[in-house]
């Protein structure tokens, strides 16, 4: 079985397909977009904190998985305890959903690569997102027909995640040489333009000068956790899935680590370009920082835009550089989302790679239609808000507890310190067992809380009900059936 199954190039290479789909539009899109709101700067305290307290051990104890049980979440769990298959399953259908509802955001930057050629967005970028790109209806009940450049745009991710996907971790290994250091340099490109800007030293200092006041408030703590998890690819099976392809002496802690403070590095720098361009903005608008953007997504597709508009030079390259930023950003997330899936189909049913990437494509693209769609935009909020707090945190939460206490982890831990460069200690039992969990815990009945007393935000409770528990649930039903179903005999190319 070992002989045949696929590995990875190298250690670089998967260390730089471990960055790759860590290093994803959150750290662009959702990062500055945490921290702007959570107190800029004193954001960074709670966010390191999270990191080392629950980030770099679930990040050791997914590669780990996977590199000993030489299997997907999936069938890794299932190894622990056969019932534990179905947790997998669930898991890794996580990845799935997500990558479902990512790919929308990567239509949207195709979309805008194309508007960057012309600057189509004018004076006004928030009614063009809208209106113009996006179609949006009135609320979610109001679907109408999916909008043609945005289906163009999802046709083009799902192709390209199809044709890197086809051949395995293989080609993986090469594509993640270009989609990892790519990002980073036009990243430092537009860094360099906006520190050269005026008014970004405000953005700067709005972004590091620490609210310490707002550490007060769990709410900022439980957000850099939530923040952390979404960011490092963790609780979908996704670090598992690629730990997987790991040889059987491949290095563990070390690697994990390098991840960890590579992602978290990119999120860091990623804020500085943001914020420089804000700081502009900011200024050539005569208004505070804390008043050039509100939303999320209104960071990368209206306050870009608009600063990208208003730069002395060069605007459509900037433009395309930005929204070419954005685009191999999440790509790698993208097909490392449903590697995660489809490994279990490799390990369970011996699937070829070709045949698996095409077969899920197939099945998501005409899913994903419903993300671009006039009300699509409201679909897409409420299945991400509903996977990163409920279905990602609770995976999280079983998880630890599977291998904090179902699992033999002293003995684990034995097994990934034979493996490693760098110690794993006693700290790492502790943060599994205890800190995570409780961590998790908390924000798991906050959310809940905060679910049943107030809903989400004006969506009616038929439209959460079934996007938001639906897309999380449903994983549950499916998960039993791939559980259940028996796996392919001894026979053939693998087992
Ligand atoms: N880590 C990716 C990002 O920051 C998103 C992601 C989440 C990817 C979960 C895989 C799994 O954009």
């Amino acid at each position: 079985m070992e002989e045949t199954r696929e590995q990875w190039h190298s250690r670089a290479a998967f260390i730089m397909a471990a960055i790759g789909s860590a290093v994803g539009l959150g750290n662009v899109w959702r990062f500055p977009h945490v921290a702007y709101s959570s107190g800029g700067g004193a954001f960074l305290i709670p966010y390191f904190v999270a990191l080392f307290t629950a980030g770099i051990p679930m990040l050791i104890l997914e590669i780990g998985l996977g590199q000993r049980m030489q299997k997907g979440a999936p069938l890794a769990f299932g190894a622990i305890d056969k019932p534990l298959q179905w947790f997998g399953w669930w898991a890794a259908g996580l990845s799935a959903a997500i990558v479902i509802y990512y790919s929308t955001i990567l239509s949207w930057s195709w979309v805008y690569l194309w508007h960057s050629l012309g600057l189509s967005w004018g004076d006004n970028p928030e009614v063009f997102f809208n209106q113009a790109v996006l179609h949006k209806s009135a609320g979610p009940g109001e679907i109408g027909w999916p909008v043609l450049p945005l289906v163009i745009g999802l046709a083009l991710t799902w192709l390209t995640v199809y044709l890197i996907l086809r051949k395995g971790v293989r080609s993986v290994s090469k594509v993640v040489m270009v989609t990892v250091p790519l990002p980073t340099i036009l990243l430092a490109i537009l860094l360099i333009r906006g520190l050269t800007l005026p008014g970004s030293m405000d953005g700067i200092r709005y972004y590091l000068t620490p609210d310490f006041s707002r550490l007060k408030d769990p709410q900022i703590w439980l957000r850099a956790y939530g923040q952390i998890f979404f960011s490092l690819s963790l609780a979908s099976g996704v670090m598992i899935g690629y730990g997987s392809y790991l040889g059987k002496k491949a290095e563990i802690a070390n690697s994990a680590l390098i991840t960890g403070l590579a992602n978290c590095g990119t999120s860091f720098f990623a804020g500085f370009v943001v914020f420089s361009m804000l700081g502009y903005l900011a200024k050539a608008q005569g208004l505070p920082v804390s008043d050039v953007t509100t939303s999320g997504m209104g960071l990368a597709f209206v306050a870009f835009p608009t600063a990208i508009s208003q730069l002395p030079a060069l605007n459509a390259a900037f433009g395309v550089i930005f929204f070419v930023t954005l685009l191999t950003l999440g790509i790698d997330s993208a097909f490392a989302l449903q590697e995660a899936f489809t490994t279990g189909f490799y390990d369970k049913w011996c699937i070829r790679p070709e045949k698996l990437a095409r077969v899920f494509v197939l099945f998501a693209f005409p899913i994903s239609l419903i993300f671009v769609t006039r009300g699509g935009f409201y679909w897409f909020d409420i299945v991400d808000k509903w996977i990163c707090d409920f279905g990602l945190v609770v995976s999280g939460l079983i998880q630890c507890i599977i291998i904090g206490y179902l699992y033999p982890v002293g003995e684990f831990r034995d097994y990934l310190n034979a493996q490693s460069e760098v110690r794993v200690g006693m700290w790492w039992i502790w943060t599994l067992r205890y800190i995570t969990p409780i961590v998790l815990l908390v924000i798991l009945v906050v959310n809940l809380f905060d679910y049943i007393t107030d809903g989400f935000k004006d969506y009616p409770r038929w439209a959460t009900l079934i996007g938001g528990w639906g897309s999380v649930l449903i994983w549950l039903v499916l998960g039993y059936f791939l559980w259940k179903r028996p796996a392919k005999s001894e026979k053939g190319q693998g087992e």
